[in-house]
Parts: C-alpha cells; sequence; structure tokens
C-alpha cells in the first residue's frame, strides 16, 4: 500500500544521538546492517558532553593496583547493591577496551609521563580512574564517535521528535514522529528500534540538563508496554552553577573536586568532615548532594543559597589547564576567576538511574526487538550512579545493543505497518490545534517543574510525594486540554505539547516509586524512612502499563554468583 506519509526504511533505527546512540549505530553498521539514527536536536547536542570529567575505565595507568574486579565492587557499592551485578560486571570487564577502541577512532586524551592515558580521581572510585581530556571528556567522545559513524554511513536524521513506537502484533516495527520544522510527519518501519534518549532532567527547575531531555524514550517504551523500573532513583549532582540565577543549574564538573577543590560553608568549614571524613569531597554524589543541600538548610549556606568549592590553592595554569572550560564558564557567566576565588556550588538535576528494563547481555526490552541503552535504560547504576560510569556505560551497553539490534534485524522479517494507528496518532497530536479554550503548555511545564523541585528532590517525605502525585493528577488533566498558537511550522510550543506529555508520565512514575520505597538507599532520601531497609534491598520497583494504567509491581534483585559475593566482600587493596 502506499503512505500517505513520508516513510523511510532501515534494519535497524536508533533514537537518539549521544554517545549511546551513536555507539549503537556504528556497532549495528559494522555488522552490514541498514542503520538510521533519529535525534531530536542537532547531531552532536547531546547531554553526553555533560559527562566531562572524564570515562571511568580500570585501565591502572595510573594506579597500577586497580583492575575490573575494583572497578566491579566500587560500582555496586556505590549502587547501594541495587545494580544488575552482570552489567556491572560487564561493565567494568569492558570498558577498558572500548576506551582504547575510541582512542583508535581519533579520541585526543591527557597523557602521563609515558604516553599512556592520564586517570584521575572521582568520587566514590578507589583507585584515580577516569580517563579524560581535561573538562571536555564527553565532548572529545561525542566528536569522536560522530566523525567514525558518519564516515561509516549512518543515516542520520537530525531535528525529528518520535511519538509514538509502532508495533506488528507484539514486535516492534518502527517508529512514528515529526519534523520539528516543517511539522511535518515521517514513519520509520525498522525491524529492531534502539532507545538512546537520555533522562528526564527537565521535569525538575533546577537541572544541567538542556531542553532535549523530558523523558522521551522512556515514555514511548512505556507506552508500547514496556517496563520501567528503579524510577525513584534520580541523581542530583551535588555540583552546579547557583549564581547569577540565569546559569543556575549549570554543571560545575567533579573534576574539580577530582583534581583537588575543596568544598566549604560560609563560616569557612569544610563541612565533608562531618558528612564523610575518610573521603570528604570524594564521597559519592547522593552523600555530597545531601550535605550541599543540608548546610544550606541549616543556615550554613553562601550568600545564594550553596557553598563554595574552591580550587584556588592549586597553581593558576594548572587550574586552566586541568579545568579550562570551567575556568572560562566561571569568568564569563559569573564574573568569577576560580584560579583566585571559590565558586558558589549546589545540587542539580543530572541523571536517571531508573529507566527501561532491559537484559544485561543484549539490552533487548520485554518487546521483541526494542532494545534501549545508556541513561534511557536502568541497571548499571543501581541506586546511585559513580560519576563517569555514564560515559563507560554508553560505550559498553551502546555497543551491546547496536550489535544485538542488528542480529535481531537479520533474523526477523520486514514489519507490517498498521496505518490506523498512525492515524490515531496525528489526530491526537494535531488536537491542541483544534481545541481553543485550553491554555498553553508553557505554564505547566513551569508548574510540574515546581512541583518536582518542590516535592520530589533530594529529601522526599509520604506527605510531599502524595501532594506530588495529586499535582500531577491536576497537570495531566491541563495538559489534556492544552491549546497551542499557529500552525506546525516550527512551532516551540507545539513541540513542548508532546515534551509535556512524557515528562507528565515519567514524573508520575518516579514518584510512584519514590512514594513505595519506604526506606533511603542511594540517591532515594526519604526523611520518614531514614534507614536502609534490608528488605528494599531485595527488590526493585517496577512501572508497568495495565490496562492503560500505570501500575507498581515488585521483582526480586537477582541473585548474585558465589564468587562475585566474595569480590564485594574483599577489600579493595587501596592504599
Ligand atoms: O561531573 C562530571 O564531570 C560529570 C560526570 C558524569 O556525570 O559522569
Amino acid at each position: 500500500m502506499t503512505s500517505r506519509y513520508e516513510v523511510h526504511e532501515h534494519d535497524v533505527l536508533i533514537i537518539g544521538a549521544g554517545g549511546a546512540g551513536l555507539r549503537a549505530a556504528i556497532e549495528a553498521l559494522s555488522q552490514g546492517v541498514r542503520v538510521g539514527i533519529v535525534c531530536k536536536s542537532l547531531l552532536g547536542k547531546a547531554h553526553t558532553v555533560m559527562a566531562e570529567g572524564g570515562i571511568a575505565a580500570a585501565m591502572a595507568n595510573v594506579d597500577t593496583s586497580d583492575d575490573w574486579r575494583a572497578h566491579f565492587r566500587d560500582t555496586m557499592r556505590g549502587g547501594k547493591f541495587l545494580n544488575n551485578w552482570r552489567m556491572a560486571q560487564l561493565h567494568a570487564q569492558e570498558a577498558p577496551e572500548r576506551v582504547r577502541e575510541l582512542e583508535q577512532w581519533g579520541a585526543l586524551f591527557d597523557r602521563t609521563e609515558d604516553g599512556n592515558i592520564l586517570q584521575r580521581a572521582f568520587g566514590g572510585h578507589t583507585f584515580k580512574r577516569l580517563c579524560h581530556v581535561g573538562d571536555r571528556t564527553g565532548l572529545e567522545m561525542i566528536r569522536t564517535l560522530q566523525d567514525r559513524g558518519v564516515h561509516l554511513g549512518i543515516d542520520v536524521y537530525m531535528e525529528c521528535t518520535i511519538t509514538r513506537l509502532l508495533k506488528d502484533g507484539n514486535r516492534v516495527a518502527g517508529a512514528f514522529g515529526y519534523w520539528r520544522e516543517q511539522g511535518r510527519f515521517v514513519v520509520f518501519r525498522a525491524k529492531s528500534v534502539v532507545i538512546c534518549t537520555g533522562g528526564i532532567g527537565k521535569a525538575w527547575k533546577i537541572t544541567s540538563n538542556s531542553w532535549e531531555y523530558t523523558g522521551d524514550g522512556m515514555a514511548l517504551a512505556y507506552e508500547a508496554g514496556a517496563d520501567l523500573m528503579d524510577m525513584e532513583f534520580v541523581q542530583f549532582h551535588p555540583t552546579g552553577m547557583v549564581w547569577p540565577p540565569g546559569v543556575q543549574g549549570i554543571l560545575v564538573t567533579e573534576a574539580v573536586r577530582g583534581e583537588g577543590g575543596i568544598l566549604r560553608n560560609k563560616n569557612g568549614e569544610r563541612f565533608m568532615e562531618r558528612y564523610d571524613p575518610k573521603k570528604l569531597e570524594l564521597s559519592t554524589r547522593d552523600v555530597v548532594a545531601r550535605s550541599i543541600y543540608t548546610e544550606v538548610r541549616e543556615n550554613r549556606g553562601t550568600e545564594h543559597g550553596g557553598a563554595y568549592l574552591d580550587i584556588s590553592h592549586k597553581p593558576a595554569d594548572y587550574v586552566k589547564r586541568k579545568l579550562p572550560s570551567m575556568y572560562h564558564q566561571f569568568l564569563e557567566l559569573a564574573d568569577v576567576d576560580i584560579t583566585r576565588e571559590p565558586m558558589e556550588v549546589g545540587p542539580t538535576c543530572h541523571y536517571m538511574m531508573g529507566g527501561i528494563r532491559v537484559d544485561a547481555e543484549t539490552a533487548q526490552t520485554s518487546i521483541p526487538g526494542l532494545f534501549a541503552a545508556g541513561e534511557a535504560a536502568v541497571g548499571l547504576h543501581g541506586a546511585n550512579r559513580l560519576g563517569g560510569n555514564s560515559l563507560s556505560d554508553l560505550l559498553v551497553f551502546g555497543r551491546r545493543a547496536g550489535l544485538a539490534a542488528a542480529e535481531h534485524a537479520r533474523g526477523t522479517e520486514t514489519p507490517t505497518i498498521d496505518y490506523s494507528h498512525i492515524d490515531e496518532s496525528v489526530q491526537q497530536m494535531l488536537a491542541p490545534f483544534e481545541r481553543l479554550d485550553g491554555e498553553g503548555p508553557y505554564a505547566i511545564h513551569s508548574d510540574l517543574q515546581t512541583t518536582m523541585q518542590g516535592l520530589v528532590g533530594i529529601f522526599r517525605c509520604e506527605e510531599d510525594l502524595r501532594r506530588a502525585l495529586s499535582e500531577i493528577e491536576t497537570l495531566k488533566e491541563r495538559a489534556a486540554r492544552v491549546h497551542v498558537e499557529g500552525s506546525r511550522l516550527f512551532n516551540p510550543g507545539w513541540h513542548l505539547v508532546w515534551d509535556l506529555h512524557s515528562m507528565l508520565t515519567i514524573a508520575e512514575a518516579v514518584t510512584r516509586s519514590a512514594l513505595a520505597r519506604r526506606e533511603s538507599r542511594g540517591a532515594h532520601s526519604r526523611i520518614d524512612y531514614p534507614a536502609l531497609d534490608d528488605a528494599w534491598g531485595k527488590k526493585h520497583n517496577v512501572v508497568v502499563r495495565n490496562a492503560g494504567t500505570m501500575t507498581l509491581v515488585e521483582a526480586p534483585v537477582l541473585e548474585m554468583p558465589d564468587d562475585l559475593k566474595q569480590l564485594l566482600a574483599e577489600d579493595s587493596g587501596a592504599k
């Protein structure tokens, strides 16, 4: 049948062109299948660049005692043992090879004196493990993967938003979306689809995430029938800018602390001595974020409601060499010379540990042909991610997803597209132009951000979470009546309508999961249940769609084999 829509055909369609998407595309292409990659923004504009300080991989270039076992142990301990142990094992074992490969593809790194990739300290990592290039590691990674992918011949569809996954029976059949510039609808038929769309930072007011991060991939997967898991675990990076207001939330890389930066309160106290006297500023992110937040709440914060982060005791040329972006960022945006004076910093919503539930080996979801990798997927990080583990995650599981997606495509017939589903989506997407009495989407988005920031933040309690759920319900009703002006031609208000749909869906999943988990673990801190609870340590919250309704079920944490249990019990061997 001839379609009324523009149709593109691929074996493997990848949604999202950050590190995971590009790595998946490269792997699928190398298997000889036809690969398309769709991104909402311009190619290369991805949250991957916000992992500035480095890629975690046990290469042992600086600390020769490091190995995959130590990396595995740190990742599991940092994630409070809620991690999928198999993912943590594969990640620790494969990360060094993925970094070497990146280097062969042209990535530049800072070097040790004998010419190896230089590695720096980061929170929760026992050894100096983060391979880096100044404080621009994510950018270098994207640049390299993009060059490689384009060179291999990926078909790139930029500025295209996907709003629905298409299915043929139970299996995936492709995706439907629209070109952001013209508003024209477009259909992608594919045997395999890989979701690599990142997280949902834009549902919070103070965030390191840019406009693209609205939970799209998680919402697409959930609506297609895949499971979401561990959605209560949202990472607040301890250090975002707090002043001036226009730059609030912009990331201040953990590399500042990795290079010796010290946190102080307004009284000049090095307050991490009270919260984690052993690891101090290099404690895990959940601990440092809570510590800063507590200092501010107890009136020991800075003038603008943060903490001081000081690296000015290091030589100025060292700071400029190791942290060039931070130096320019503060000079240009805040008129602060970090080689002479401290920065003001505070927690900023940065990353989702929770996401689409996948198989550890193949990254496949419960839907045949649907895969997910990177921040959109769950498993590796457990209740709290260690800095730098995101970049290695993208490389290890992006590659695995691309490989499995290509294999799946090779063994599958071309799916059939049901155009009645597309017509239904088109009607749904055009409805905001036809409704004349509703409000615009901006106020609803701003109210959602206020709700999530105020009620589903670093510290949570039953009363706040219940209020958040009821506010999300009201916001959903308002969103169902939303109205947009103008036409489909580049119309940011209309784009936000769909983003809002995704954000509301995923914000609800986060809030329901946070309400259910009556304990504090990693990034999920309940003031009404402040302790770890062994029973909760044995289970995950899984979010499923049941007859159109969001439902929570519990799933057991996978039993770890004895040799890995033994590994976890051992000391790290750090000096
Ligand atoms: O602080 C940073 O450079 C961020 C790294 C990460 O999120 O992995």
